[in-house]
């Protein structure tokens, strides 16, 4: 496995794989890697024959009151689960290397961004989709994958290949759950015991969501209310948002039908941890959709 810091030294290590044939896989992490990374990089696996994963926390998808400064970091942690998965290169560049100067070009995203985490977290995805965009043209990848668990990201990665005719195709891969439902995130290590236990009820109210869909329940304020008092019963639980907007352009939906996307954002403590679900509703027959196509 090889690992470079320097974009130059990327650009030759891909180019002498590609120069031998390889079909070139991208997985963009942040790295402190958990089960749910290690499965992007097996998917990137099943359709590449040269895996390149990055690590880089990326500063400009932070806002100045969160977690940058703290984000969890190690290295030689995620060294070790990328061999064992067989990564063939890992490029991991210090922030001076990605942006030698501030950007003076960003992205302006309209309509995908202006609920959930977006509404929440100003700036957010024109950072995502600044570094995103800048690893596509380092690894110039022929697929790179993308987990479903953060939904708004990979929808908005979609249509920023779709509208800036990037030659990558997107690979979603569904969401990654511990034993008990909570969505694996790197943010996870945060929770304290008590937290940790009392985070299931996301997973738990997204499901009785779903199981009230699939009974019949069509209005989104109601299903809305029954997660809100779910979610309420956990005592350290701070909701930042609870939303229901339909998969194609993120705008929030009054009555279900079609692939509607149900997503939440709770804080425990310092950690802010987010859950979803995508469903198809036609007529009375629901669907899970686990990853978009
Ligand atoms: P990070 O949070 O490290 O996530 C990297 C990739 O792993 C994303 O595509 C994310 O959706 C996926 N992922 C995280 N937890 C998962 C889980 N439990 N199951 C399945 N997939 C999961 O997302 C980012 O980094 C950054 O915004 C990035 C795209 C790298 C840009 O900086």
């Amino acid at each position: 496995m090889l690992i470079t810091r320097t974009i130059s030294e990327t650009r030759q290590a891909i180019a002498q794989a590609r120069a031998q044939g390889k079909r070139i896989g991208f997985v963009p992490t942040m790295g402190y890697l958990h089960e749910g990374h290690l499965q992007l990089i097996d998917i990137a696996k099943e359709h590449s024959d040269f895996v390149v994963v990055s690590i880089f926390v990326n500063p400009t998808q932070f806002g100045p009151t969160e977690d940058y400064a703290s984000y969890p970091r190690d290295f030689e942690r995620d060294k070790k689960l990328c061999e064992a998965r067989g990564t063939d290169l890992i490029f991991a560049p210090e922030v001076s290397e990605m942006y030698p100067e501030r950007s003076l070009i960003t992205f302006q995203i309209e309509k995908l961004a202006d609920h959930l985490c977006g509404a929440r977290r100003p700036g957010h995805f024109n950072g995502v989709v600044l570094v995103v965009s800048k690893l596509f043209n380092i690894v110039q990848p022929d697929i790179a994958v993308f987990g479903q668990k953060d939904a708004q990201q990979l929808i908005i990665i979609k249509r920023l290949v779709q509208d800036l005719n990037f030659s990558v195709k997107i690979i979603s891969a569904s969401t990654v759950r511990e034993s008990d439902g909570l969505a694996m995130s790197s943010r996870n290590v945060y929770l304290s015991p008590e937290q940790r236990a009392q985070s299931t009820v996301l997973y738990q109210s997204l499901q009785r969501a779903r199981a009230l869909i699939e009974s019949g329940e069509r209005d989104a304020e109601k299903i809305i209310s029954e997660i809100q008092k779910l979610i309420a019963t956990a005592s350290e639980a701070k909701i930042d948002y609870i939303e229901i907007v339909n998969v194609r352009d993120l705008q929030p939906v009054e009555r279900l039908d079609g692939q509607i996307l149900i997503a939440l954002a709770v804080y425990f403590g310092k950690a802010r941890l987010i859950d979803n679900i995508v469903l198809e509703i036609s007529g009375d027959r629901v669907r899970e959709i686990p990853a978009l196509p």
